[in-house]
């Protein structure tokens, strides 16, 4: 199923998530990432339905996004209390101090940009429509790509590139970037896709997807700082977590797939004593258990419908209980 004018964005592993969500104890459902509430309208549902009531605070960055959330929220029964607040996630634990919740019972992040990012032009997500270049999720991001293209050094450009996009032809892109920028700034997307296409060897150019996929990423991810927030939100939030309560993210590239495993590997090990100790003497327990053990992937058919599914890698995990 394509996004379309009235489902502006297809939810990934739909059913997966409501099953993992839905089952999580009664309590708060904070969706970090609530997008177009997709997500979190079939997760609301199966939890009214299941506690005879539910309540949402609904976290999103993009003031655009928050919009479309609340109209699809509006169909849910009275019963389902939501607070929508525009905010980077990784302000969540103040969010919730602010709206005097302690803890929640589940939490989704489903991360990175939505396809309303992708299909609107003029947001300056893609490399195939000409739009500004833009790509800032949401007002807070304090730079836009064509600041970072027209105004990075050299080496800083190159950095990003290679930290941000694992791209193996960062240098020679970033020496294309500068040296076409001394003749005129860039402005549009477009423009930028073609310079980084004539900066890749014409043999690499064959494989893969679009030759700009991997600076389009990093540059997004350098505008918006999305990794920070990603790494600063995990620890806080599996502190927030309350005993049985379940928490699931959906990652889309591996840059991000890494920190959550990383992070949820953390809180499941509970010792932090060096390798080679006898014995533990740091007494840490495990804060959690995975869910989800190897990430869960869309299947074909979930993949042919949704295309943009393809790369999603879902992991989750549970709190101990009390
Ligand atoms: C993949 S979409 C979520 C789609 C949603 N699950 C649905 O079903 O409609 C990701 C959303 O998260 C938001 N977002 C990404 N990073 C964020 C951050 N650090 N803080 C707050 N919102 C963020 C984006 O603006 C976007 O709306």
């Amino acid at each position: 199923m394509m996004a379309t004018a009235s489902r502006p964005h297809v939810p990934v592993l739909l059913d997966r998530v409501v099953a993992l969500l839905a089952d999580a104890p009664d309590g708060i459902y904070l969706d970090g990432t609530l997008g177009a509430a997709g997500h979190a309208t079939a997760v609301l549902a199966a939890r009214d339905d299941r506690y005879g009531s539910a309540h949402l605070v609904g976290i999103d960055r993009d003031p655009t996004a928050l919009a479309l959330a609340a109209d699809r929220l509006a169909e849910l029964p009275d019963t389902v209390g939501r607070d929508l607040v525009e905010a980077r996630f990784d302000a969540a634990p103040a969010v919730l101090d602010d709206l005097g919740v302690d803890r929640v019972a589940a939490v989704l992040l489903d991360l990175g940009i939505s396809s309303m990012h992708v299909d609107r032009a003029e947001r300056g997500f893609s490399y195939r429509q000409e739009g500004p270049l833009d790509m800032r999720m949401g007002p807070d991001a304090p730079r836009t790509a064509a600041d970072v293209v027209n105004g990075y050094d050299l080496r800083d450009l190159a950095l990003v590139l290679r930290r941000f996009g694992e791209e193996k032809f960062a240098d020679r892109i970033a020496r294309a970037i500068v040296d076409r920028r001394e003749a005129r700034p860039f402005e549009v997307t477009t423009d930028l896709a073609e310079v980084v296409r004539d900066a890749i060897p014409h043999a690499a150019r064959r494989t893969g997807g679009h030759p700009a996929t991997k600076t389009f990423q990093a540059l997004r991810i350098e505008v918006n700082g999305e990794l920070t927030a990603l790494e600063a939100v995990l620890p806080a939030l599996l502190d927030r977590l309350a005993p049985d309560g379940v928490m699931a993210v959906l990652a889309y590239h591996s840059l991000e797939d890494r920190i959550v495993k990383r992070a949820f590997a953390d809180a499941a090990n509970g010792c932090i004593c060096p390798p080679g100790f006898p014995v533990c003497a740091c007494g840490r327990v495990p804060l959690v258990e995975h869910v989800v053990r190897r990430p869960e992937r869309p299947d074909e058919l979930e993949i042919a419908d949704n295309p943009r599914a393809s790369a999603a890698r879902l992991r989750a995990v549970r709190r101990a209980a009390a």
